[in-house]
């Protein structure tokens, strides 16, 4: 599948931010919980949310999908060892949990999902043994038991891994007694996600300093829930926006999920205004793009996946900005396709910034410089992963002439639709097989 792209316009209009995908297919896995009903609304209809209803259906869930609402029902566990099922995303792990509290036994499949680096999941085995659980690493895949059940535990993470914190949640809201995740993640995602948990009837406390409490409880029940809209979504319409010098309304986009990502935008020379439904973002007739120093973070900072965007949007910047990815070792890939279309992106293995950074020392591509502005021209590309993909589309929709990208299926996987929805805001953009 790819896109042809004929760039150089200006994107005006509407959008609607579709929800999260990093929230749905998290809740998809705790509705395995219990045997009764959840309803999820704003359910994004999205690559990796087909993905993983076909892991919970092959686990013994009944689903349903009207437009965007999500039907998901899982009356008993009928097959806990799901290890043939496709390594096309990383959702399989935060299965591990529910299955062992209603199963007593798992078997996921070794993790897929985007090439950005090695992704290592010792904080979950980690997480989960203490928990009681006992994994086995095998070539394919990871056996996991609990014969006594799962025990709460302190838990400290050595990194505030979103996926870690989110198993150890998953694991700990039917384990018996107290769980306390220290150093845990605290992106939107998660707090959504323990929303919905509450819902079911699920005790969990966010403490103060990413400290998590969870009091184990029998039984869980159904619930319903709208899903938070897409945050990242919400970032790719905003640097489009201003990238092409158009405006555009993300309806659903909430400010205070995307605090960190605004000020940068602002300084940059972009402007937005937060609504009651949505943000508008837009580029101030004839303001030029100034450069900025940005270094990627867990919640509440910079989140990794808004750098790809971001760094087409400060191709148009006058000067030298530096971007330093502290999460992943290696998510530049994509700087050299933008160099192919014009642009000016050094990566390097230094640490370009002042965070702490486990990559310090290492020989990891993991800084880039971005020297602007520099006019971007059309180019055949192929997607890498999700995020480089999204990138690669907005750079073809602000380079002059005929793009065409190959590989969508990946940009599929996290954005629902979106050639249908940015030729509503203007864009030419073609879907070919
Ligand atoms: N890490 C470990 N060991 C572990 C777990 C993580 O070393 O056991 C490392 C990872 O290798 C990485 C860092 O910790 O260097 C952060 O990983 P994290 O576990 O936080 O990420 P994730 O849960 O695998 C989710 C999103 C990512 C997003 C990150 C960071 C999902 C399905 N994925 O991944 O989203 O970038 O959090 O916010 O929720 C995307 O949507 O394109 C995407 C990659």
């Amino acid at each position: 599948m790819q896109f042809i792209i004929n760039g150089g316009k200006k994107l005006e209009g509407e959008i609607k931010l579709a929800g999260a995908k990093n929230a749905a297919t998290k809740m998809m896995v705790a509705s395995i919980l219990t045997g009764e009903e959840c309803v999820l609304q704003n359910f994004p209809d999205i690559g990796d949310t087909r993905i993983t209803q076909e892991l919970c259906r092959s686990i013994g869930s009944e689903i349903t999908q009207e437009g965007n609402v999500l039907r998901i029902k899982t009356p008993a566990v009928k097959n806990s060892k799901v290890s043939s099922f496709s390594r096309r995303n990383r959702i399989p792990i935060l299965a591990l949990g529910p299955l062992l509290a209603r199963a007593g036994e798992a078997e996921i499949p070794i993790l897929g999902g985007d090439k950005i680096g090695p992704r290592p999941v010792d904080i979950h085995i980690g997480a989960l043994t203490a928990m009681g659980a006992r994994i086995e690493v095998l070539p394919d895949r990871y056996a996991a038991s609990a014969p006594a059940g799962l025990k709460g535990a302190k838990i400290s993470l050595r990194y505030p891994s979103v996926g870690a914190t989110e198993n150890t949640i998953l694991a700990a809201v039917l384990a018996k007694g107290r769980t306390v995740i220290q150093n845990a993640a605290i992106e939107p995602e998660i707090t959504d996600l323990i929303k919905f948990l509450q819902k079911m009837g699920a005790i969990i406390e966010l403490g103060a300093n990413r400290v998590i409490y969870v009091d184990g409880v029998e039984k869980l029940g159904g619930a319903e829930h709208a899903i938070l809209p897409d945050r990242n979504e919400a970032v790719s319409f905003a640097c489009l926006a201003v990238a092409t010098g158009g405006k555009i309304f993300a309806e659903d986009a909430r400010q205070e999920d995307l605090i960190t990502f605004l000020n940068t935008l602002r300084k940059i020379g972009g402007e937005y205004r937060p609504e009651p439904s949505g943000i508008t973002f837009w580029r101030p007739v004839g303001a030029k793009l100034r450069p900025v120093k940005i270094e990627t973070d867990t919640h509440p900072g910079f989140m990794t996946d808004w750098q790809q965007p971001t760094a087409v949007l400060l191709t148009q910047a006058e000067g030298t900005s530096s971007i330093h990815e502290t999460v992943y070792e290696d998510r530049f890939g994509y700087a050299s396709d933008l160099n192919l279309m014009g642009a000016d992106i050094k990566v390097e293995t230094k640490c370009l910034g002042e965070l702490a950074c486990r990559f310090r020392g290492k020989d990891f591509h993991h800084s880039a410089t971005i020297t602007g502005p520099r006019p971007l021209r059309a180019a055949d590309l192929h997607v890498r992963d999700l995020r480089s993909g999204i990138a690669h589309v907005i750079a073809a929709l602000i380079a002059g002439g005929r793009s065409t990208i190959t590989g969508v299926e990946e940009i599929d996987r996290g954005y629902e639709k979106i050639d249908e929805r940015l030729s509503r805001l203007g864009a030419e953009i073609e879907r070919k097989n």
